[in-house]
């Protein structure tokens, strides 16, 4: 009998693998780590508390020259992610020119042309990705510049990531939400792009972000039910609020029928295990995905934009 193909692999990362495997036993995905924090399954489940969701093809190679030269025939350019037999997937890497991860400095410039990536199965089987869930991140590894003076917080870093990975820009035209504000690291990576920002939150934001932008307002308040007038206008609107995420589902479920609205980022956190049940619930929505960012603690990131 034969054995079955292997359809996908998962990369993990440690303060996330109770989740992951939770989530893998919830749906019946069976995984085997090819690699530390990598995982495979002859399940095409699509797992949520993953770094990087790959669907897979095997290609079989004799040589570091032929596994060059076979992948070169399918694309010019390629991402590589080392697991098992690291030397000699950095040898193929290394003939295949796979750039060496640099630091991207914000905002990134947007890349249509997406690259498939690559890692070793064995000694003579590729593992072959078209389209890693991250794109161009493959691995899911987002090395952001970062910016240790200006935001009032850490927490910019998963807006402007959630922003990279999904290309979505924001520019001096939109009128950004931002729900859960405070301190205001979001409504800082907004408001530096031009855009006019209501920050709405419980607690009083940095107030040296007034002084800094002129188009930033402060409301206080309860960010899981703006004023009708905030929410109308609103072409962005983004979350990182400490709520419960079914709660926030409910709220989100009504916005996606905002007239003006391009998109939505919004940080699904969780207290103990996540209720895959609301995971799925968010995912279900149309037009939208959900990440698990470099930049994430115990959270999941969902961004959803309205259809063209
Ligand atoms: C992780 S912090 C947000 C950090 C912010 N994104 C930044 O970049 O600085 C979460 C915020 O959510 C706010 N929050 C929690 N529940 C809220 C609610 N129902 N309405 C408004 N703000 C809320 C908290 O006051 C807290 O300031």
């Amino acid at each position: 009998m034969q054995t079955p193909q292997i359809q996908s692999l998962y990369f993990v990362r440690e303060n996330i693998l109770h989740e992951f495997r939770d989530e893998a036993a919830a749906k019946g995905v069976v995984v085997q780590e090819l690699a530390p924090l990598i995982f495979a399954s002859t399940s095409a489940e699509r797992l949520f508390w993953v770094l990087d969701y790959w669907r897979v093809d095997e290609v079989p190679f004799e040589s570091i020259s032929h596994a060059v030269k076979s992948l070169r025939s399918r694309n010019k350019k390629w991402a590589y992610v080392g697991s098992t037999l690291f030397r000699r997937g950095a040898l193929i890497a290394e003939g295949l020119k796979v750039p060496k991860d640099k630091k991207i400095q914000f905002p990134a410039p947007i890349e249509t042309q997406k690259k498939p990536a690559f890692t070793l199965k064995n000694t003579t089987t590729l593992f072959v990705c078209e389209k890693p869930l991250k794109g161009n991140f493959a691995g899911g590894k987002v090395a952001l510049e970062e910016d240790r003076v200006g935001p009032p917080s850490r927490a910019y870093l998963k807006l402007q990531e959630a922003l990279t990975l999904a290309n979505l820009e924001i520019s001096d035209k939109d009128s950004v939400l931002d729900l859960g504000a405070t301190p205001g690291g979001w409504s800082y990576v907004a408001a530096s792009l031009g855009a006019a920002v209501t920050m709405i939150d419980r607690s009083e934001p940095d107030p040296k972000l007034f002084k800094k932008f002129k188009k930033l307002e402060y409301i206080k308040g309860d960010g899981l039910n703006p004023t009708e007038a905030f929410l109308s206008k609103a072409t962005v609107l983004v979350s990182d609020m400490a709520c419960e995420p079914a709660r926030l589902l409910k709220s989100v479920s009504a916005w996606v029928n905002l007239p003006h609205l391009r998109f939505m980022v919004c940080t699904l956190k969780f207290h103990g295990i996540s209720d895959k049940k609301v995971i799925a619930a968010f995912a279900a929505i149309p037009h939208s995905e959900i990440y698990h960012l470099w930049n994430n603690g115990h959270e999941l990131t969902w961004v959803w934009k309205k259809a063209r």
